[in-house]
């Protein structure tokens, strides 16, 4: 008989997949990285690749403009993801690329590169590899994970936070002359940036219809971790 990996995998009885998708600074990367740490599941950090893809991208000499010319490029570059939650890590043809990714230009640049439905197709197919493989069970999260890329997924959850608790919570995590951008340049970034990921035509940032929505604007991250370990358990018990 052959079974597929993710039906394998789907038959450890603790392995839940958990898609926790929002836009930026409603505290994602914080809270998927420690309920997974807590419940003893993988995670993969999406933005992560999109931001690898990115950059190699302008390592290269790709201008991030031209959709074609991305394309066309877009199944060059090798992005490995490492999934545990402790110390994920992301590589790009083998070198380290977790700095590199994090850069103002990468920020400024991956929604246009993240836009184009190539690339889109190619990541889409790692993330549901690396979701497949995770026998344990995983989080993911993302901006298109519950509506796109996992739609079969466990627990599925949609994290929001007013503009300005967005933009406060991003600046905190800046550094020097980042930080010295100011928290106003910070909120204006932030939103465009959203808009730009929400208005694109292939699998935009979205909620899916049943994904279980948690406002963070007034709720502090030790909360909010506890918020989503309690509705995984839930899934798990109700199994
Ligand atoms: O979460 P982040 O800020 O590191 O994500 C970087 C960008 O990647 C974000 O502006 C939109 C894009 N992204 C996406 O299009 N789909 C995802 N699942 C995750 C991120």
């Amino acid at each position: 008989m052959s079974v597929t990996v993710e039906t394998a995998a789907r038959k450890t009885p603790a392995a839940v997949i958990v898609a926790i998708d929002g836009p930026s600074g409603t505290g994602k990367s914080s809270t998927s990285k420690a309920v997974a740490a807590k419940l003893g599941l993988s995670y993969l950090d999406t933005g992560a690749q999109y931001r690898a893809i990115t950059w190699w991208m302008i390592s290269n000499g790709v201008d991030v403009q031209d959709a074609a010319a991305v394309a066309n490029a877009s199944a060059k570059p090798d992005i490995v993801s490492g999934t545990d939650p402790a110390a994920p890590t992301i590589t790009v043809d083998g070198a380290d690329a977790s700095g590199p990714i994090r850069t103002q230009e990468v920020t400024a640049k991956v929604s246009a590169v993240s836009a184009v439905a190539e690339v889109r197709t190619r990541i889409t197919e790692l993330q549901r590899e690396i979701a497949a493989a995770a026998e344990g069970g995983i989080v993911v999260e993302g901006r298109d994970i519950g509506t796109t890329v996992l739609p079969d997924a466990d627990l599925k959850v949609f994290l929001t936070a007013s503009p300005e608790a967005r933009a406060a919570r991003r600046s905190g995590e800046l550094k020097g002359s980042q930080a010295a951008a100011g928290l106003a340049a910070t909120r204006d970034a932030l939103v465009k940036r959203d808009a730009a990921d929400s208005s694109r035509k292939t699998s935009p940032l979205a909620k899916a219809d049943d994904a279980v929505e948690v406002d963070t604007t007034e709720l502090t991250l030790q909360q909010v971790i506890e918020c989503v370990v309690t509705l995984v358990e839930e899934k798990r018990a109700a199994r």
